[in-house]
């Protein structure tokens, strides 16, 4: 697997791919890599020629008063998986690279879209997410990119930035990988205590009680979100930012659940923010 830092070498790279006449893949991260990640690198690896994962803790998606330097790194430890995926570069740039010095040109997505939901309380995340994101686009010209439904807002952003910008890339969305008792695999998850990893459950425990009632007929979003949001109070531990339902592909908040619906929830345990999702589409 070849080690690329700078934008140079991973496009040198690539050129030589392109000469090949072989695809190439795209999955960001933000590194300490778990399964949700490795399934992205798998999906890579399945429908592309060559797969490019980045890993790259990106300051501009963290606010003032988040985790940007408590959040976990473990470059070594990524590589040694990567390999097993079948990887074949990670592009692993310092900040200086990304953002030269008088750094100033954003890609922001203008609408509630980047405003609701996480949105809310992380006002300048997305902004972050779509300059890094088309950063990465541009330097790495994949033919697909992959991103996973855990950060499902995340994804219908970036959806929204390609359609907008008309970049010339098709958008992967890959299913949640989860711990086997349901709890969404976050590199996050490793700030949880065993006493908070334990009251964690209740934002999958959430999840599935959201799909059985709309497996069982329920459609409107208030009845549901109500019993998701009783689930998760009766946990002590848990702290609820919003449980909400919206349109999967606009963000836009509904009253009943009909075509592509989006059922999110940002959930502190303890002083660790953790988000949740199902999609459904009738
Ligand atoms: P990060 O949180 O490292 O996630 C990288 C990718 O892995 C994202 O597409 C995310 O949705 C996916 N992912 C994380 N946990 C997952 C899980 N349990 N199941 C399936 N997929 C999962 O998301 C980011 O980094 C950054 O915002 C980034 C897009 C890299 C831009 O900096």
């Amino acid at each position: 697997m070849i080690i690329a830092t700078t934008i140079a070498e991973v496009r040198t790279q690539v050129a030589e791919w392109r000469r090949q006449g072989v695809t190439v893949g795209l999955v960001p991260t933000m590194g300490y890599l778990h399964e949700g990640h490795l399934s992205l690198l798998l999906s890579g690896g399945a429908q592309c020629d060559r797969t490019v994962a980045s890993v790259f803790v990106n300051p501009t998606q963290f606010g003032p008063n988040e985790d940007f330097d408590a959040y976990p790194r473990d470059f070594e430890r990524d590589c040694a998986l990567l390999e097993r995926t079948g990887c074949a570069m990670v592009f692993h740039p310092e900040a200086e690279e990304l953002y030269p010095d008088g750094f100033c040109t954003y890609v922001e997505n203008d609408s509630d879209m980047a405003r609701v939901l996480c949105g809310r309380t992380r006002p300048i995340h997305f902004r972050g997410v779509c300059t890094v994101v088309s950063k990465l686009l541009h330097i790495v010209t994949p033919d697909k990119a992959f991103f996973g439904q855990k950060d499902a807002q995340q994804l219908a952003i970036i959806r929204r930035m390609v359609r907008d910008l008309s970049m010339d890339v098709e958008i992967v969305g890959c299913p949640i990988v989860r711990e086997p008792d349901g709890l969404a695999k976050s590199s996050r998850n490793i700030y949880l205590n065993p006493q908070e990893r334990q009251a964690a459950l209740c934002l999958s425990k959430a999840v599935t009680l959201g799909q059985k009632l709309v497996t069982e007929g329920q459609r409107d979003a208030k009845t549901i979100l109500s019993a998701m949001l009783a689930l998760i109070d009766a946990e002590p531990l848990a702290q609820i930012e919003y449980v909400s339902a919206v349109d999967g592909n606009t963000l836009a908040p509904i009253q009943r659940l009909s075509g592509t619906v989006l059922v999110a929830m940002a959930v502190y345990i303890g002083k660790t923010r953790l988000i949740d999702n199902f999609s459904w589409e009738e």
